[in-house]
Order: C-alpha cells, then structure tokens, then sequence
C-alpha cells in the first residue's frame, strides 16, 4: 500500500525535457551570458493592442466575477462567426465552450471520453502534454510512429493495427508540434473517418491555425461534425498568459460539457474572456507577423540543412523545424540530441529542444529548433551554431 505518498497516476507524468534546458538559460544568463532562445514555444510578438484596450475597459467596469460556465456568449459567437469566415463551417454559438486555454480543452476532451482503460491514438513524435493528460484520466495513450513518409502525422495506414484493437479516439494536430508539418487533405478526411467508422471520436487540436505559411490549415470540422475540435488564443492571437482556449462540441455532449467544466474550472478567466473579443477584429495586423516567422523558417531550414541537419519535410506550419542530427551527432561524437543540446548551450550560448521531449521514435536523434523570434536573433543563432560546428 502506498499510504501516504502521491498517486501512481502522477508518478507516470513525465516533466518537460525543455525546462533543463530552461533551468540551463537560466543560470547562464544569471552568469551575464546571452543565450539566443530557439527552445520557447511562445510567439515573441506583443498582446494586439487593441485586446490590451478592451482588457482595460473590462477592467474599469469590474468584469471580475466568474462567468458562465460555458463562456460569455458574445466570445462563443464570435468563435462561431470566425468558423464561417476562416473554414465557411457553420456552427451554433452553444456548441462553443470557451475554456482556460486548449489546456483546459484537453482535459474536458479527455473527461468527456475515457473510460478506465480506453485508447487514444497519438502521434511520436507528438505534443508532451497528450499522453500525459491521457494517462492521468486513466486511459491508454496507443503513440503510433510517424515518419517524414507520412509528413509526420497520422495516416490511414497507420491507423489500422491500432483500429483493429479498438481504439476510442485518435488526436491529430495539424499544424504539428514539434514538426511545423500539416496533414494532407485527403488523409485527414481518410482518418476521420475511420475513426468514426470504427466507433471513436478525432480529438483535432488546432491550436497552430493561423500560422501557416503555403496554404491555410483545414478545420476537421469541415469533414465531420462529430469532431471535438480544439484551439485558443496562444499562438496565432500571441496570447498564450491570457489562458483562454475554445472546444467545439457536437450538441449531444454539451450537458457533459457544461457540468464538467463547472466542477474542472468553474469558468475560464473572465478578463482574458472580454479581451479576447478583440482578438477578432486583429487578423490582418496577426498576419503581418506571421510573415515574419515566414522569412525566419525559411532562413533557419536552409542554413540547417547546409549545417548537415536533415530536414526532409519542409515545416508549413507552426514555427518550429523538427531536424534529425544524426550526421552531426557522428561529427561531433554526442550519443545523443539531449547531449548535443546541453553542449550546444553551454559552449555556442543557443538553446533548442532535445526530441526526448516529444516521445521515443528516433528522438535522441532530433531537436526542435522554435523560430518564433526576431530574425536577428535566428541569424545570430545560426553564426553560433556555425561556429560551434567548425571546432568539430
Ligand atoms: C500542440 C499544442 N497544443 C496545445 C498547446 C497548449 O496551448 P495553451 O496555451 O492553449 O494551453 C501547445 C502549447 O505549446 C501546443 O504546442
């Protein structure tokens, strides 16, 4: 008996391999050394000033107390009216629940659908969070590699074994995390529906649109209305402290909904609520930005690639390049990317993710570089890592 100690269930929550590397910065910077930062998962862009001034207003009429638990109806429309214009998908505002970032979506997903036991099938390499949050509601992450065969993402084909052994869900993430790539149309079309076919239900985290850079990211609403479908304001809004997040849900949950996130968070945070309702009318300014990162991806894969980086699919999405060292960990003679990361820092002052963080499938071979910062700062990251590959 365990008495006394925590729950195995929290015993089985890995931390983020990133906050060494973080904890790392930290004491260098403290040394009075610069660090160029291509570890963070944050757009370096400010709040939109016009989401500031209605935090503002909001403030000075005392908008403090908690709201309903679904969302203040205003900011449910607005996310509706943003499906029609963005993906030309019409969905009631009811169907909408705003919650405590996709953080919090992810919870209430997973609250909604696990059983003890059930399975949901998650890409490897993959968003950490996932099977975490999986396993802590007692259900069974089922990570199906994926390779630059398949652009990264779940596939039809790789589906299958996971189908015939009954899965209850499947998450895709397109734009992915860690690596920028999108699900192609018609795999995503093919995907939701066997999944559907097969008796479970797509988790689509879409918490990357807006941040594309070839073509605009499809909604897995536009394929199904059976989806639970799940972004926020954190990256494309550069909002990821204002904590606000959004589900869609077919009708037939919304009762589940709606008592689960009154006994998880009561409500999502009612000032981040009010200002959100301008983050809306900010697209164009939004996407101005945007085509900064899109002259720092375009940058940064090209000198990582001459630097002998392998990067067989281009990112298109997100902001972040997922690069297999296995060439330059035989250069260099690390036995592995967290190597290879902590020497990277400490001797070139540049700080990426080791791929341990994202899963196991070929990870102690790749790293995560995050191009959500100024272009000074990617071309100054590049002449150190340069410089620090020449002493090999
Ligand atoms: C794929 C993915 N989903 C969800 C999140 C969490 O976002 P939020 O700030 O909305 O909780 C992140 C954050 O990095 C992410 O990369």
């Amino acid at each position: 008996m365990n008495r006394g100690g925590w729950s195995r269930r929290v015993a089985g929550i890995q931390p983020f391999h990133v906050m060494e590397v973080i904890n790392a910065v930290k004491r260098l910077e403290a040394e009075g050394r610069h660090i160029i930062r291509l570890e963070v998962g944050e757009p370096d862009f400010p709040t939109p000033p016009a989401v500031l001034q209605a935090a503002q207003r909001s403030l000075a009429l005392d908008q403090t107390r908690y709201t309903a638990a679904m969302g203040i109806m205003e900011l449910r429309q607005a996310v509706a009216d943003w499906y029609r214009r963005q993906y030309a998908v019409r969905i009631e505002p009811e169907r909408v629940v705003i919650t405590p970032g996709t953080s919090g979506a992810f919870l209430l997903a997973f609250g909604l659908l696990l059983d003890p036991g059930d399975r949901v099938a998650i890409s490897d390499p993959g968003y950490p969070c996932y099977p975490n949050m999986i396993r802590l509601l007692g259900g069974e992450p089922v990570a199906i590699p994926v390779g630059p065969e398949h652009q990264y993402q779940l596939s039809p084909e790789l589906l299958e074994p996971a189908l015939e052994q009954g899965l209850k869900g499947a998450l895709i993430t397109s734009p992915s995390n860690p690596t920028g790539t999108l699900i192609p149309d018609a795999a995503m079309a093919r995907v939701i529906t066997l999944v559907e076919e097969g008796g479970g239900r797509i988790i689509s985290d879409e918490i990357y649109h807006g941040i594309t850079y070839e073509q605009p990211a499809r909604s897995a609403l536009e394929f199904s209305q059976d989806v639970l479908v799940i972004n926020g304001f954190s990256k494309f809004f550069a909002m990821t402290g204002w904590r606000l997040g959004w589900m869609i849900v077919p009708p037939a949950a919304l009762r589940h909904v709606e008592s689960l996130q009154q006994n998880l968070f009561i409500s999502a945070p009612t000032l981040s609520q009010h200002a959100a309702l301008a983050a809306f009318g900010c697209e164009e300014h939004l996407r101005q930005q945007i085509k900064e990162f899109d002259r720092n991806r375009l940058v940064l894969v090209s000198a990582l690639r001459r630097f002998g980086f392998a990067i067989p699919v281009m990112p298109t999405g997100a902001f972040y390049v997922y690069a297999d060292a296995s060439a330059l960990l035989k250069r260099t003679g690390h036995p592995d990317t967290r190597s290879l990361c902590a020497d990277l820092l400490e001797r070139a002052g540049v700080a990426v993710t080791p791929g341990v963080d994202f899963g196991s499938y070929k990870a102690h071979h790749h790293l995560r570089f995050s191009f959500a910062t100024t272009m000074a700062n990617v071309q100054e990251g590049i002449q150190r890592i340069a410089d620090f590959l020449d002493r090999f």
